[in-house]
């Protein structure tokens, strides 16, 4: 007979923080959301920490190089999806090891004999206002000019009209030599009134544009995620099938930390990854695993060598696992298990294994809960998938915007390597779906973090392990749970858009 758990299996929804003390030193501006992302002794610090405790999602749809490079810069880490070739998977690491604050290589590229039809359209997916012109409209050919804005005007010139004709061309532009400095393109910026410099390399060929926009940013930030050489931290994901040939080529291009992306880590097979991680590189490569929702699923990865572990089967915005197969566990439930098996761990052995709660994040109190459970951090997909800087198209859907979001088990994405199947997907464990596009991750960001910070203020707490030291949770009942939002009123229709 099956064993039977104790309890119905629960998730965020249903808990709530019950405030504490707050002396006069809990402002939000004294709060720190430091957190581990590694593995550390008792009595020694984690080799890599995050400011913010947020993680991009290992998807398609989610975490490209422009996502970890906005994400760094905020304090967290993305891991850049596995599901492509190891050499577009090495060369996305790559561009973000190599990026440079400030310089922004060129999305949106025409070449002259495109039409203005052509450029608006563009603009409508990319929001984008320049446009790079080259001569084959990819970055790989001789740069010739560029368009904005200022260039055309919709009302009296035909979409069909060639580019040729109204960009302006290279030797009417103000433009850098490959090599200069960001404070000198500022310069150049201020000094000619422009609202972007385009920067040459030397066989002609548009390496990257310096927007004026972009000033304030370009300043210091001090949230940003660096190495030792102050360059931004990125994570990357890789499964369990081509790991002999991915993981050297991602280390090769910079990862500074891996994570095996499975729907189901209790398995003998991230038992072999972790053991090659270790006999190859000993500690230096650091790795998570998952994903796991049990006690002893926790204590299996633990002991064959993982630097952190990630918890959730079913609970993520695009995810049917549960509909599909009936596998997997309320997300809260599974995470304050997985929590004391860790707590449990560490008390025994002294070895501190950070928690990753990851998918089913649906307001940004549910991060606050998972945090007081004791989660280390989150990893979020449909949250980032609705920013500008996510990989997936913009497009227009009843009137307004969204943005593109699906899952890894969709036909879209056949990551096939992430179910363990044999070369092919015998049946969907997830959906493709659009979400509201909500604009800048920065804007986004401030607001969830802010919110967070005012949660544990009213908790008395400064720090993450203060925090989860004095959260008290209490189960919500269903009819609090209608209490808790708005009700009893006539909503104004604005008043439905400011609230989520
Ligand atoms: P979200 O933050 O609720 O959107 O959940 C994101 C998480 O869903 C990811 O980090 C994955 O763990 C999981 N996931 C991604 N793709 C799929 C899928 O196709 N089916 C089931 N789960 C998925």
């Amino acid at each position: 007979m099956a064993y039977f758990y104790q309890g119905e299996s629960r998730t965020f929804s249903e808990y709530l923080l019950v405030p504490g003390y707050s002396s006069a030193e809990c402002l939000t501006k004294n709060v720190s959301l430091k957190t581990p992302l590694i593995k550390f002794k008792k009595g020694e610090e984690s080799n890599i920490n995050l400011k913010i405790p947020l993680v991009s999602a290992i998807m398609q749809s989610v975490s490209d190089d422009k996502m970890s490079i906005a994400l760094a810069k905020e304090g967290g880490i993305s891991f850049i999806f596995a599901s492509q070739s190891v050499k577009n998977q090495a060369e996305m690491v790559k561009r973000v090891k190599n990026y440079k604050a400030g310089f922004v290589a060129s999305s949106s590229n025409v070449h002259p004999n495109q039409t203005l039809g052509d450029i608006l359209k563009l603009k409508a997916k990319t929001g984008h206002s320049t446009v790079a012109v080259t001569e084959d409209g990819t970055l790989k050919s001789k740069f010739l000019g560029i368009v904005t804005g200022k260039d055309y005007r919709v009302s009296r010139m035909g979409s069909s009209t060639l580019v040729s004709e109204f960009m302006v061309p290279l030797e009417k532009l103000v433009y850098a030599k490959e090599g200069v400095t960001l404070s000198e393109c500022n310069d150049m910026i201020w000094d000619n009134k422009l609202n972007a410099l385009p920067v040459i390399d030397a066989s002609g060929k548009l390496s990257a544009f310096v927007f004026r926009k972009d000033y304030d940013s370009n300043k210091e930030n001090v949230m940003e995620l660096l190495d030792s050489k102050k360059r931004y931290l990125v994570g990357a994901g890789i499964n369990t099938h081509d790991y002999e040939e991915r993981i050297p080529a991602l280390v090769g291009a910079g990862a500074d930390v891996l994570c095996i992306d499975s729907s189901e880590g209790y398995t003998e097979w991230q038992k072999k990854v972790l053991t090659f991680v270790r006999n190859k590189y000993g500690d230096s490569v650091k790795i998570g695993a998952g994903n796991v929702v049990c006690r002893e699923g926790f204590r299996f990865l633990a002991e064959n060598g993982a630097d952190f572990v990630k918890v959730g089967i079913g609970g993520g915005a695009i995810c049917i696992t549960r509909e599909a197969k009936g596998i997997g566990r309320g997300q809260a439930t599974a995470l304050i298990e997985v929590v004391s098996a860790r707590n449990e761990y560490f008390n025994e052995t002294g070895v501190y294994i950070p928690i990753c709660s990851d998918g089913g994040i649906v307001h940004d109190y549910h991060i606050t809960i998972a945090l007081a459970i004791g989660a280390d951090f989150c990893m979020q997909g449909r949250y980032f998938a609705r920013f500008d800087e996510s990989p997936t198209n913009r497009v227009m859907v009843g009137g307004n915007y969204m943005k593109e979001y699906w899952g890894e088990g969709t036909e879209r994405a056949r990551n096939w390597q992430r179910y363990e199947s044999e070369g092919s997907l015998p049946f969907e464990e997830g959906v493709d779906a659009y979400v509201p596009y909500a604009g800048s991750l920065n804007e986004n960001l401030k607001i969830t973090i802010n919110k967070i910070k005012a949660s544990f203020c009213n908790c008395g707490a400064l720090t993450i392990p203060e925090f989860q030291d004095k959260a008290r949770l209490t189960r919500v009942s269903h009819s609090s749970l209608i209490e808790g939002g708005a009700h009893d009123v006539y909503l104004k229709d604005t008043f439905g858009a400011q609230r989520s």
